[in-house]
């Protein structure tokens, strides 16, 4: 399902290294594929060893593939997300940027039938990954280093029956606009809020919503373009897209 590598006039990264964490999903793998392509080395977190192999006979065709390396750890922690920043970095050096695209969706029920077990997951699990990977690496980050944080439209609509999902990518939203406050100009924090996703896993797709690729295409040119600012962008289509991408490379 995925473009030829040509479809996009991907930047040159090959002076960046970049931890993903959620790059084996269905989002990440776009994300994984975006930087290996524009020459970055690509370091994708991971929990467990299945998933890693997954990803890597799904990205066989990937010309910089020598480039990857999958770490093995549980970065959902804060101490597990710290041991891992610390390994990382006295094995493969300086880390430019860090991508999170952690967590799926969920929906069947009213917020007054959640259970416990289902806010531990979606809520608690997943925004403690989110902030186990800020304070693991927003302090590791050189000044023209991202953060970047992938975030779907549920966190500013409200979605009936997906509650937990909607509250969760909100307070994601709200954690990147305090970020950006607590850094200032000395980090470049990046939060996007897509729509649907043409994803591996979906079983309908739509011209007009964005692709995984897509996704690692946007991240990617922010990686590239450091006179860009933090900020978050909704990326709700297509035509979001296009300007976004037009708004990343024109700026430079
Ligand atoms: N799919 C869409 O259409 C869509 C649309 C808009 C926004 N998004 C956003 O994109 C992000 C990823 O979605 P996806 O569709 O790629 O989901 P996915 O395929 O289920 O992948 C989610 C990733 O998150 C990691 N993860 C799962 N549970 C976790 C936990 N408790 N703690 C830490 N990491 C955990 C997994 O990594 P490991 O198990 O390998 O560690 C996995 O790679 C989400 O934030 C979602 O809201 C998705």
């Amino acid at each position: 399902m995925y473009e030829n590598q040509s479809k996009y006039n991907y930047p040159d990264l090959s002076n960046k290294q970049v931890v993903i964490a959620g790059g084996t999903g269905a989002v990440g793998e776009g994300i994984v594929r975006a930087y290996l392509r524009s020459g970055a080395k690509v370091i994708v977190l991971t929990r467990s060893s299945g998933s890693g192999e997954k990803l890597k006979k799904l990205l066989v065709d990937e010309k910089n593939l020598s480039s990857l390396s999958i770490v093995i750890g549980d970065y959902s922690s804060f101490h597990g997300a710290m041991s891992l920043a610390q390994e990382i970095v006295s094995e493969h050096g300086k880390i430019t940027d860090v991508i999170t695209s952690i967590g799926s969706w969920w929906q069947g029920k009213t917020l007054w039938n959640v259970s416990q077990e289902e806010w531990d997951e979606y809520f608690v699990s997943y925004s403690t990954a989110q902030l186990a990977m800020v304070r693991a690496w927003i302090p590791k980050l050189p000044k023209t280093g991202t953060f970047q944080i992938v975030t779907g439209g549920s966190g500013v609509t409200p979605v009936p029956h997906s509650g937990i999902v909607s509250m969760e990518q909100s307070a994601l939203l709200m954690m990147a606009n305090v970020l950006e406050k607590e850094t200032q100009e000395n980090r470049r924090i990046f939060s996007y809020i897509f729509g649907y996703i043409n994803t591996r896993d979906r079983a309908i797709k739509k011209p007009e919503w964005v692709s995984s690729e897509d996704v690692g295409y946007i991240a990617s040119l922010a990686s590239a373009n450091e006179s860009l600012g933090s900020g978050q962008h909704k990326l709700f289509n297509q035509s979001y897209f296009k300007e976004k991408v037009a708004e990343f490379t024109d700026s430079k």
